[in-house]
Parts: C-alpha cells; structure tokens; sequence
C-alpha cells in the first residue's frame, strides 16, 4: 500500500535506500572483500573468457544497460554492445556460440526483450537475465541470470528498479573484474566499501526534496527541458528526460553534455530550462565550459552538484548538492533529484503519476 505517500511512485523513490540494500544483500560482502552471485560463480569461465557481451532491454531498462555498458568495458575490458531489444529481433544480430547476451527486464514479460532472448539463445549465445519479477518469462527462459530485489514496482514510471539493475551491474562488472584481473586488489577493495556506502547515500539524495520542490515551481509550465550529462553520467540524462516526458507530458531530451554544439544548442533561449549534471569527478572542468555555452544563449541552468561545490554553484540559477562518491557509482546519486523533479512537476501539473496516459506497466505486446 502507498501509506503515507500519495502515488506509489513517490513511495518507490523513496524505497530506494532499502531496495539497493536489499539487491546487496549477501552478495556484497565487505568485510570478506568478497561479491558473490551464484550465476555468475557458476558459469565462471564463460564470463572470465568472453569476447563481447551484448546486453539488450527497453526504456528505462535499456538505460541501466547503457550504464553497464560504461562499468563493465572499464572494470572488465570486455567489449559490451547495447541494443534496443526492438531492432536487435528484427535484424540479423552478430551473436555466436560464445557470446555473452544480458537481458534486463524490471517485469521479465516486456514481449520485444523476450523475443530477443529468444533469438540470441537459438544463435547459440548464453544469456543472462537481470530481473525483477520472480519467475516471469524472461526469468524462465535465460541460461543463468541474477534476481534485483526491488520488490513490487507498481508504478508505470521506473524508478527502484532501475538503481537495483545498476546495482547488479555494478556487481557483475566488480566480480568479473576480478576474475579476470582488470582491476587491481586496491580498486576492488575501495569500490565495494564504497558500494556498501550507497543505500546511505541514496538517504542523503533524497533530502534534495525540498529544493527540488522550490525549482519544480519555477518551471512546471516550462514546455521543453534538456538534460545533459557525460560519460556514465549521459544515461541518466537520457533516463531524467524519459521519467520527465512519461508522467509529466514535457517534451524532454537527453544529451552527451559535448553534444550540444552539433546541433542542440540552436534550441536554447531564456525558455529553455537545462538539467545538467554536474559532480565533481567526472568531466568536471568540461561541464563548465558547457554551461557557459548555454548561459551565454541564456538558458537556465538547474545544476546536480557535488557538497562543496563552487565553480558550478557561482554560475547555475539553480544548484541540487549531493554527496560525494565515485564517479563510477555516481549514477546510483545522480537519478535521485531526476526521478523526484519528475515527479513535482507531474505532481504541480495536476497529472496522473502512477497512470499516465497511453502507457502500460509491462509491455506485452509489440
Ligand atoms: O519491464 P521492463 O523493464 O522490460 O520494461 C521496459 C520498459 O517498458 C520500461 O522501462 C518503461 O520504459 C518504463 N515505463 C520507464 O519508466
């Protein structure tokens, strides 16, 4: 039930602390330094001698999987495609007898990843799930695959289970890092401590409600947004973009940060409110560079920040602080202030959040 929230979809954001904790627990290990996840142990040497993985999904799981595709080309060296499972089935996919395919599903009974599953297994390929619905058809069918333990997710919109896919990502690209030694005892060691700091984190993201709360009123009748972000950081302006356009009819659009010039930023004047993310760590100096192209157009800027922040504090109109953490896990942060501005502006805008029109939970059909 929703308690004390009005729309589930609130109530899911705010699981997100318990859910990430829930997708970790007894697999991440701290003390022991150790990840375990009974797929992965047990089809070890498939993972430990792949050559490319292909990882296939829809929406906003299609988004987790651009997020696994940046942590486990960096933790594990392995080439990693992404596919819409939509055009991955009707084409004639590269994938062969060795070949490594993810599927991601929050439901498991999404039709386009199911059938995709099903090319890629009578090619020859292992597939791997990533799901959420315990027993669903995507779950049945894969040869191995590893459950996020977000619970029910009623709301149309996306949201803890989206940070429970990275989370498993996360895991998955750590254990096979190891394994086949790409990354070193010391960058293992610090990335799980600092996985184990995530669920605290999310807590801590989540207070940003109230001055999301404050720009959400500045701008609910905004009629388009952008959203920017680079390296790991991109997908989750494309995901910030999506939770936008889905509850709060906005027409919204995500972009690499570097993008802008090629063509995007033709679209900027004083209407054009600007999401960009912009922590510490990654790309930090190129961010300011630009925002400045987009302040000098004079679109408005509502900057996501590290605490502490000065350079991009001095130049946005509007600054969302969350703490610090490494950039690799960042997406796990970065989405919180994106999912709960998506919701405040759905909210002020009188929509219906956990039904919005003319889309369906699981998408059965093609
Ligand atoms: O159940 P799935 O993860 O396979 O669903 C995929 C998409 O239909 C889903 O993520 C959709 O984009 C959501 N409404 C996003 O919030």
């Amino acid at each position: 039930e929703k308690g004390k929230y009005k729309y589930f979809m609130l109530k899911e954001i705010y699981e997100q602390p318990k859910t990430i904790l829930d997708t970790l627990r007894g697999r991440l290990l701290i003390p022991e330094k150790i990840i375990y996840i009974d797929g992965i142990e047990s089809n070890k040497d498939i993972f430990i001698n792949a050559k490319c993985i292909t990882i296939v999904a829809c929406g906003t799981s299609w988004h987790a999987s651009l997020i696994g595709e940046y942590l486990l080309e960096e933790l594990t060296r392995i080439r990693v495609e992404v596919e819409y499972a939509s055009e991955f089935r009707y084409r004639n996919p590269i994938v062969g007898k060795k070949d490594i395919v993810i599927v991601i599903s929050q439901s498991g009974e999404t039709a386009d990843t199911l059938a995709a599953l099903k090319l890629a297994k009578k090619k020859g390929a292992f597939v791997f799930g990533i799901c959420n619905v315990v027993g669903s058809s995507i779950a049945r069918n894969v040869d191995a695959g590893a459950y996020t333990h977000a619970g029910p997710e009623i709301s149309v919109a996306s949201t803890k289970a989206f940070t429970a896919q990275i989370t498993v990502l996360v895991l998955l690209a750590l254990i096979i890092g190891k394994y086949r030694s790409t990354i070193n005892d010391r960058c293992y060691e610090f990335l799980c401590k600092e996985l184990g700091s995530i669920p605290g984190k999310v807590d801590y993201a989540l207070k940003t409600d109230d001055t999301i709360k404050k720009i959400s009123q500045v701008y609910h009748n905004a009629n388009h947004f952008l959203y920017l972000g680079r390296g790991i950081n991109f997908p989750v302006a494309l995901e910030g973009a999506l939770k936008l356009k889905e509850i709060s009819y906005i027409h919204a659009e995500g972009y690499p940060a570097a993008e802008m010039k090629h063509g995007p930023i033709a679209l900027v004047d004083e209407n054009m409110p600007v999401f960009v993310i912009a922590t510490k760590k990654g790309y930090y100096n190129k961010i300011i560079g630009n925002i400045q192209e987009i302040k000098a157009r004079k679109g408005k800027i509502i900057a996501i920040v590290n605490e502490g922040d000065i350079q991009v504090n001095m130049l946005a109109d509007h600054v969302i602080k969350i703490p610090n953490i490494s950039e690799i896990l960042s997406p796990l942060i970065t989405v919180i202030p994106l999912q709960l501005f998506a919701y405040q502006i759905a909210y002020i805008r009188g929509k219906n959040v956990d039904q919005p029109r003319n889309l369906a939970k699981s998408v059965t059909v093609e």
